[in-house]
């Protein structure tokens, strides 16, 4: 492709030039698109090609558009005029521009022209209009859409609008998108949008909309509420279908299970963050049931949603989740329930649930978990964080033949095999994600995972656990990620190198004063000893860990400065990085007093020179082997180690 770029230099006048060198422009012209953006321009240049497709004048400082300054540039199909100072606009500028597709007027100061009153006359082509951010107030918005028969998309987003008025849209019957996101709105007048037949998108997220009363746009597929302040939301009754597939409803005060339209297709509700009780709907039910009459308590259940894939109720007040409500949620794959009330979620054949993939319970109250046979069989994710699970019944995840990921963390589980209410996580042989970190564990017995191929595991947080010597065994080809922190380890026995592919493995914060879990070579990339007892590293373990270390955080360890030199040489090696080596110091005696420096500060001579007391004492006691042996002992060692310690450690 033959792409010449000319560089047009714009001059105004000679005159204006030298009074006003910021006239002076440097539009960047390729092919049929004028790039004028940020050239500090207050006026339209008038010398570009008049056959230009594309106008960029974003980033100026234009106040007003006339007439004149747009007249030789009929050819024009998209005209950007954002961050600038707008605000007049003569009537009829955009008349004649037949071509105009795409009109960008974001962040101007059309309010200003708003307050004038006038019709900026006709956008005849315009299918993309881009209001935002002019401080528009209600009506304003008139001015610009009263004859816009092409206009589809529309953004309204960060202005001033309080109310959609019945009319407000009926010059520009083609709407199909309109983003009022970030307005001030409360009231949405009746018949606002229903005549638009092709509205497909209506974002009116971040408004003060308090409630959504027979809701009627059939034709609208995405609707966006939320952060209003709604109580509530419901459809009218009505048994047409309805095209809504996503309605966002997230973060306002709806205290009911939303009227849906009875004929729906929906796939996305997102009711997070609402003041939920329970999923049974309001409605005209709420009213039979505040009469207290009990023989004539009517319960109205929510719609089918035979078509829902994600459904997302977390942070409400749900106390319970009837499995029933999931008799028509044949195709939810996604289902976030996390921080609500719940004591107890049971699966029911009467709501199997086997589309679900993910399941997120995390932070309820649960203390009862049951599933029925055949139910939740696409399950890979399951969050039960949080919790309050004691006793399960012990083979409940091997009901859930596709499990992948399993999220136990803060609950008071124990297991199997194990005297009382333990849950067996072995021989699930899909799982490779398990998290049990802060369960209180008193033991991870052996073979605890036996056939469940795991490639992450997390035992932290679980002070004082006793982990069997077997207790990994059947994880020696899969395991990838041990976590281990915070558990009170005096002593760990496994042998990691029967773990080929052990990539990451986390001892931090623990008691551990010695550390020999290698026969032989380590696989392991990223070793965190980080706040143990640690006082050397044995040169075996040095010499293994060797091969694939990439990062060793070793800080807060009572380190000896002169007994580690293996340990130092591989903190000082290429290669090796030591994120907390701000932490990481060793201790060495000077004049009788353990002196703790950096393990990057260490040098030859703090090792080699013993202390005077204690040298006499040696001498003394070593009297009969002879002043000359001793010295050259010393003297060698030291040798050796001033070589080790002569570079810097690298972080
Ligand atoms: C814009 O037009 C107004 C009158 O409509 C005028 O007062 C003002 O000076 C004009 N500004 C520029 C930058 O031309
Ligand atoms: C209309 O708006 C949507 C969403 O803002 C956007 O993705 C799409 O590209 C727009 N269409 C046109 C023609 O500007
Ligand atoms: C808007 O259109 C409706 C019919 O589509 C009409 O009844 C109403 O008068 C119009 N309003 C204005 C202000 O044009
Ligand atoms: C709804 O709007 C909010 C706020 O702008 C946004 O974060 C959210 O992603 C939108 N929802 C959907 C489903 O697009
Ligand atoms: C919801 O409806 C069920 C009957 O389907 C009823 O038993 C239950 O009490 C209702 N829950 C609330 C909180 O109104
Ligand atoms: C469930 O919702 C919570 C809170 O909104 C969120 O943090 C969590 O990531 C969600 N869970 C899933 C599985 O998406």
């Amino acid at each position: 492709m033959d792409v010449r770029v000319w560089i047009v230099m714009l001059m105004v006048a000679p005159v204006a030039l030298f009074r006003r060198p910021a006239e002076l422009s440097l539009c960047q012209v390729l092919q049929k698109d004028a790039d004028c953006s940020h050239l500090n321009l207050r006026n339209i240049p008038n010398h570009l090609p008049s056959g230009i497709h594309t106008l960029d004048l974003s980033q100026n400082h234009l106040q007003n558009l006339t007439d004149d300054s747009l007249l030789s540039y009929t050819a024009i199909h998209h005209l950007k005029l954002h961050s600038n100072q707008i605000e007049f606009i003569q009537p009829g500028v955009f008349r004649d521009m037949s071509h105009l597709r795409v009109l960008d007027l974001s962040r101007n100061s059309l309010d200003v022209y708003g307050a004038l009153k006038t019709h900026v006359g006709p956008l005849p082509s315009v299918h993309s209009l881009d209001l935002s951010g002019n401080g528009l107030f209600t009506h304003m918005s008139d001015y610009f859409l009263r004859d816009a028969p092409a206009l589809t998309n529309l953004s309204l987003n960060g202005n001033s609008i309080t109310k959609i008025c019945r009319d407000t849209f009926n010059g520009s019957q083609a709407l199909q998108n309109i983003d009022l996101h970030n307005n001030v709105i409360i009231e949405i007048e009746e018949g606002a949008f229903e005549s638009l037949t092709d509205l497909s998108e209506l974002d009116l997220s971040v408004n003060s909309v308090s409630c959504i009363v027979d809701f009627n746009l059939f034709q609208l597929k995405t609707l966006n509420l939320s952060k209003n302040s709604m109580s509530s939301f419901q459809t009218i009754d009505s048994d047409r279908d309805f095209e809504l597939l996503d309605l966002d409803l997230r973060e306002n005060k709806i205290l009911d299970f939303p009227v849906l339209p009875r004929k729906n297709r929906l796939v996305y509700l997102d009711l997070s963050r609402n003041l939920l009780r329970s999923v049974n709907c309001s409605g005209p039910v709420d009213e039979l049931e505040n009469q207290k009459d009990s023989s004539r308590r009517v319960s109205k259940q929510h719609q089918d949603l035979p078509r829902l894939m994600y459904l997302d109720l977390s942070y409400n007040q749900l106390k319970s989740l009837p499995s029933s409500f999931f008799g028509s949620t044949d195709a939810l794959e996604t289902l976030n329930v996390s921080n609500n009330c719940l004591q107890s979620f049971r699966v029911m054949a009467d709501g199997p649930l086997n589309s679900l993939r993910t399941l997120d319970v995390s932070f309820n109250n649960l203390q009862d978990l049951e599933l029925e046979e055949k139910t939740l069989t696409a399950l890979e994710v399951l969050h039960l964080r949080g919790n309050s699970l004691r006793v399960l019944d012990g083979n409940i995840f091997s009901k859930l033949p596709s499990i992948h990921s399993l999220h136990l963390q803060q609950n008071r589980l124990s297991i199997c095999p194990s005297a009382d209410g333990c849950v067996s996580l072995s021989s699930l042989p899909t799982l490779r994600y398990l998290y049990l970190s802060e369960n209180t564990l008193s033991s991870v017995p052996r073979e605890a995972f036996r056939g469940s191929p795991l490639l992450i595991l997390d035992l932290s947080l679980n002070p004082g656990v006793e982990i069997d010597a077997g207790a990994l065994s059947g994880l020696e080809t899969s395991l990838g990620w041990l976590y281990l922190r915070g558990n009170e380890l005096r002593a760990l026995a496994v042998d990691f190198t029967l773990f080929s592919n052990l990539k990451s493995l986390d001892l931090s914060v623990n008691r551990l004063t010695a550390l020999s879990l290698w026969s032989g070579d380590s696989s392991v990339e990223s070793l965190n000893l980080q706040s143990n007892s640690l006082v050397t590293l044995a040169p075996a373990t040095v010499s293994a860990l060797q091969k694939a270390l990439k990062t060793l955080y070793v800080g807060s360890n009572p380190l000896s400065c002169c007994g580690n030199s293996h340990l130092l040489t591989l903190l000082q090696r290429d290669g090796v990085s030591v994120p907390d080596i701000a932490a990481a110091t060793c201790w060495y005696s000077k004049d009788s007093r353990n002196t703790e420096i950096s393990v990057s500060a260490v040098r030859a001579e703090h090792c080699a020179s013993v202390d005077g007391n204690v040298l006499l004492i040696s001498v003394l006691v070593l009297l009969v082997l002879g002043l000359t042996v001793l010295s050259t002992v010393i003297f060698k060692v030291c040798h050796s180690r001033r070589h080790a310690f002569n570079r810097g450690i690298r972080a």
